[in-house]
């Protein structure tokens, strides 16, 4: 379907909160194009711009993109390496249009074990777009769903000792993403139909979509179609 053919069956009043993505796909779209892998992820970074933007005209209030796992540190040195510099590069090139289209960015995950460099460079944004209102783009960098749970958990007991009584509410307020809605939607590119660690604890009802197309083709439409998916499906949270 085209984009305009979309955009007229999408009901504007009922726009995920958040959207979740597991971008996959980019080694993939690399292979294909007989490119190196890190041309998979330069073309993936470009896609993370025309969502942000699709998002934030669709009235998204939240949206969360999987950038780089705990296990991704498995990966190639100077794929590591790459990763982070197209993050820096990203971060530094988006910072004007963050601002000028009232995009907040915040992370969630352990950005300690990042480069300095590169620490310093997210939460410089972070810091330069707090006060922006219309879209949070919420990173997830040094991720994984249990190590979120785990460090809740020893927080909990840092803070509480053993004789609290933890209700699902008071946890969740120990997870990075304490101050966000839990995802009503979450979109996976590449044909993966998998989880792979990502916000584990917050996706207890969100809808799930699994598309196969690769991230670096993931377009306008085909955004579209997955928030027009999520549209047709009955939510009722256990209820009936
Ligand atoms: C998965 O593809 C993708 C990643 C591990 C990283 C995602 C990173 C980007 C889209 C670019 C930089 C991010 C930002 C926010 C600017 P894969 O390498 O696992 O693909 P494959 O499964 O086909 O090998």
């Amino acid at each position: 379907m085209s984009i305009k053919e979309l955009l007229k069956k999408i009901d504007i009043e009922r726009i995920p909160k958040h959207v979740a993505i597991i971008m996959d796909g980019n080694g993939r779209w690399a292979k294909r194009h007989n490119l190196p892998r890190i041309a998979g992820h330069r073309e993936g970074a470009k896609r993370v711009r025309k969502i942000v933007e699709v998002s934030k005209n669709l009235g998204i209030k939240v949206l969360t993109l999987y950038a780089f796992s705990t296990e991704n540190w498995l990966r190639p040195k100077k794929e590591i390496k790459a990763l982070m510099h197209l993050l820096v590069i990203f971060l530094r090139k988006e910072l004007k249009s963050l601002k000028r289209d009232n995009v907040k960015l915040t992370y969630c995950g352990n950005i300690k074990e990042f480069p300095k460099a590169i620490r310093e460079e997210i939460i410089k944004t972070a810091k330069a777009t707090i006060d922006n209102t219309a879209l949070i783009l919420n990173l997830a960098l040094n991720y994984g769903g249990r190590d979120e749970i785990i460090r809740a958990i020893n927080n909990i007991l840092n803070e509480h000792g053993k004789k609290t009584d933890i209700t699902p509410e008071i946890f969740s307020r120990y997870l990075y993403t304490a101050d966000l809605p839990d995802p009503d939607l979450l979109i996976r590119t590449s044909g993966e139909k998998r989880i792979s660690n990502f916000l584990l604890w917050q996706i207890a009802y969100t809808e799930l979509y699994f598309t196969p197309v690769l991230w670096p083709d993931f377009k306008e439409n085909d955004f579209l179609e997955a928030i027009l998916d999520y549209q047709n499906r009955e939510r009722r949270f256990g209820s009936v």
